[in-house]
């Protein structure tokens, strides 16, 4: 069951805080397992865990050939010096015999001190002239006509999504096609914020690029396989930066048309929500948030036009359902403390009708 920020301190009241370096020591293995584990995973269409080895998208692709090179070379450094640092404390280790007697003094050797001059020069020449061919071929990525350009907007502690071409505005959840071979469809982005830094990262699709207040940042992604591809925000960007989870749904390209046909519409009317609709729209619900073909023209918070097509609330902080929708407005400040959304002080029956309203935007 999912337990809300506060619950979870309740439940873990009057146990100590600190953790020991023993308690460290004792988690060690079970990171590594699960690092192992997740190194294992497939990016096989499903929700996968952030994982920077299991690159799908051609930025990510590149970024990770560069990092197993890197790794390669390190761990051939790391053997061959701790190699000869083993065999030398063996072989040279005291013996008996050596007893009052000093080891031979040796100062300095022109040959080894080149050798360890030079070596390194030549493997850091090799690693810059290969990331330098990694980020000239990301960063001078030209747009195919085919490109889809999407802008994201970091929000505290949200991420707005804009499809300027297709008219979609969205939030949290950013839906893409998928790129394949025959038809080249990669993902431009345009990075800005509204507020503070933040930071776009999806593992699995490219690499992070900072959201900057008056400046606009450009990356892309190309998945090649449907699935959804986790991300959060990747620069401290206040309280709730850890709940400022971020989707890619890659889906195969008759589906994204579909998404975006569904996306356009406008919201359908349905008279049972009627009285809901009536109480969102006296509510001060307007001043923040835009439902398209209403009068709520809000832009300081997400555009609920088809909110109930997300997965996810409060930026991937719990799944979307009725239940998790009521209690994130009759109190954002439970599920996500020090959100920007206020507690509307709703009553039961009011809370009842926005919600049977809300359900309505699909
Ligand atoms: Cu936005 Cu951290």
């Amino acid at each position: 069951m999912w337990k809300s920020p506060r619950q979870l301190a309740e439940q873990h009241k009057g146990q100590p805080r600190k953790a020991s370096a023993m308690s460290y020591v004792l988690q060690f293995p079970l990171v590594l397992c699960w690092s192992l584990a997740a190194l294992a995973a497939p990016g096989d269409g499903s929700v996968s865990v952030t994982n920077i080895f299991s690159p799908v998208s051609t930025p990510a692709e590149a970024i990770y050939a560069n990092a197993l090179l890197v790794i390669l070379i390190c761990a051939g450094i790391f053997l061959i010096v701790g190699g000869l640092l083993a065999y030398t404390i063996f072989r040279f280790r005291r013996r008996p015999a050596d007893a009052g007697r000093e080891p031979p003094q040796v100062y300095g050797s022109s040959q080894i001190e080149l050798a360890w001059t030079v070596v390194p020069i030549l493997i850091v020449f090799v690693l810059i002239l290969v990331s330098a061919r990694a980020i000239y071929d990301v960063q001078g990525a030209v747009p195919p006509p085919d490109a889809l350009n999407v802008t994201v907007v970091g929000h505290q502690w949200w991420w707005e999504i804009r499809y300027p071409d297709l008219g979609i505005v969205t939030a949290n959840e950013l839906h893409v096609p998928v790129s394949e071979s025959s038809r080249p469809r990669p993902t431009f982005l345009k990075l800005e914020s509204a507020d503070v830094a933040h930071s776009f990262w999806v593992p699995q699709l490219a690499g992070k690029t900072d959201l900057i207040p008056n400046r606009t940042n450009r990356m892309w992604i190309e998945p090649k396989q449907p699935g959804t591809y986790l991300g959060n925000c990747a620069e401290y960007c206040g309280t709730q930066h850890a709940h400022m989870l971020l989707r890619v749904i890659a889906h195969p390209p008759g589906e994204f048309e579909q998404w975006v046909a569904a996306q356009q519409r406008p919201p359908v009317e349905d008279s049972q929500a009627r009285i809901g609709r009536e109480v969102f729209f006296s509510t001060s619900c307007v001043n923040c948030h835009t439902i398209n073909g209403t009068q709520a023209r809000g832009t300081f918070g997400p555009d609920l036009t088809h909110l109930m097509s997300r997965e996810t609330l409060a930026s991937g902080a719990v799944p979307n359902t009725p239940d998790t929708l009521r209690a994130w407005i009759r109190d954002p400040q439970t599920l996500k403390e020090g959100s920007l959304m206020p507690n509307m002080q709703l009553t039961d029956a009011e809370l009842d009708h926005i919600i049977a309203y809300l359900l309505t935007l699909k």
